[in-house]
């Protein structure tokens, strides 16, 4: 599929059939190619942490979510809890960071890693919601994440039971400024 079609395609789908298109080996793809970003100085430091058994999906939304990103996961087929190890992309060696971003760096390198995930997902005809309001404690219990790694967003990942239009988005004008 070309890209302006994915890039078309992906939307945040938050009403799910049931389906059984994602399995182990699809979340591994999605990770491979996700692997294909670019990084600080190729540190990789994204790390994703992928649920996919019904009851520990359950346990999850019910320990993780309010009630609007529960509602928004009913019949999702797997959530994908994005991570990254600190104090490495954005530092030195010896633990300096290479400027003010510090660990702004690692989650940069992540979100660009997820991008990929979610439009090679759309390419594969597998639809994503990204949640950022999550309750990352409860997370880190529930599937043991060390302490090294910060909790960033959860992917849900399944197949779409609606289409929603495209959100409104700024015009290249509004955000553009050529020197
Ligand atoms: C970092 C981040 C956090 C988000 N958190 C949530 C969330 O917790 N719940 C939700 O329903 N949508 C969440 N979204 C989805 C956005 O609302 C959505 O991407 C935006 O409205 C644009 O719609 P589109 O993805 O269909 O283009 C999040 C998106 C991002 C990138």
């Amino acid at each position: 599929m070309e890209l302006d079609k994915i890039l078309e395609k992906r939307r945040s789908i938050r009403k799910y059939a049931k389906g059984d298109k994602v399995t182990p080996e699809l979340v591994k793809d999605l990770v491979t190619a996700a692997l294909e970003a670019p990084s600080w100085k190729n540190t990789e430091t994204a790390r994703y942490h992928v649920v996919l058994s019904p009851e520990k999906i359950e346990a999850l939304r019910g320990k993780a979510f309010g009630t609007w990103n529960q509602q928004c996961t009913e019949n999702v087929q797997a959530l994908v809890v994005s991570t990254f190890v600190k104090d490495i992309a954005g530092y030195q060696k010896d633990g300096t960071p290479d400027n003010e971003l510090e660990n702004g760096w690692g989650i940069y390198d992540a979100g660009l890693q997820n991008s990929v995930f979610l439009l090679k997902a759309a390419e594969a005809g597998i639809d994503t919601l990204v949640m950022g309001i999550r309750d990352a404690s409860a997370i880190r219990e529930l599937l043991e994440i060390p302490e090294n790694e910060v909790i960033l967003s959860v992917i849900a990942l399944g197949e779409r039971a609606e289409t929603p239009d495209r959100p409104h988005r700024k015009n290249p004008d509004q955000i553009l400024k050529f020197h």
